[in-house]
């Protein structure tokens, strides 16, 4: 994909970035309704607190750009994106893996963003050096997400008694 040259496109993508992030953190409510192992509900736990800091994160990169923070789904993204309802682990892991890895993408497409266009948001030169810091953790984080997804849909499932 080529770097994003436009500023709008970058500001839409922070926003769709913000509200996945809040989405991702909601899985953390399935933990009580699902049968799973105990294993299953370690990495669903680190899944969901990681993204609670995600949008944390982002909201903050959002505010000192001044841009407004979305308050409904923004477009392009399902309004629902995550019911585990009647899948099996593995199932629920390779549904989660596809946004795991949709925000691997969109951090590594921020962080490649024409620098210029990363300049208009961002004023400071701190700031800019704290983003790009950022956003290299938020790639980290999503890379090891994607590979905690990977270990659980490839585990095999046991019944709980
Ligand atoms: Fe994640």
């Amino acid at each position: 994909m080529p770097a994003i040259k436009d500023k709008e496109v970058l500001i839409a993508l922070m926003q769709k970035m913000y509200w996945l992030e809040l989405q991702m953190e909601q899985m953390g409510t399935w933990e009580g309704r699902l049968e799973m192992m105990d294993d299953n509900l370690e990495a669903l736990e680190i899944l969901s607190h990681d993204s609670d800091r995600h949008g944390s994160i982002v909201e903050k990169w959002l505010k000192k750009a001044s841009i407004q923070i979305p308050e409904s789904t923004p477009k392009g993204l399902p309004n629902h994106i995550l019911n585990f309802e009647g899948l099996s682990s593995p199932e629920m892991f390779s549904m989660i893996v596809k946004y795991e890895i949709l925000a691997l993408n969109a951090y590594k497409d921020m962080k490649n963003a024409d620098p210029d266009v990363i300049k208009a948001l961002f004023e400071k030169e701190d700031d800019l050096e704290e983003f790009f810091e950022d956003l290299e953790q938020l790639i980290r984080d999503e890379e090891k997400h994607a590979s905690i997804c990977k270990k659980q849909i490839g585990g095999y499932m046991k019944v709980k008694y």
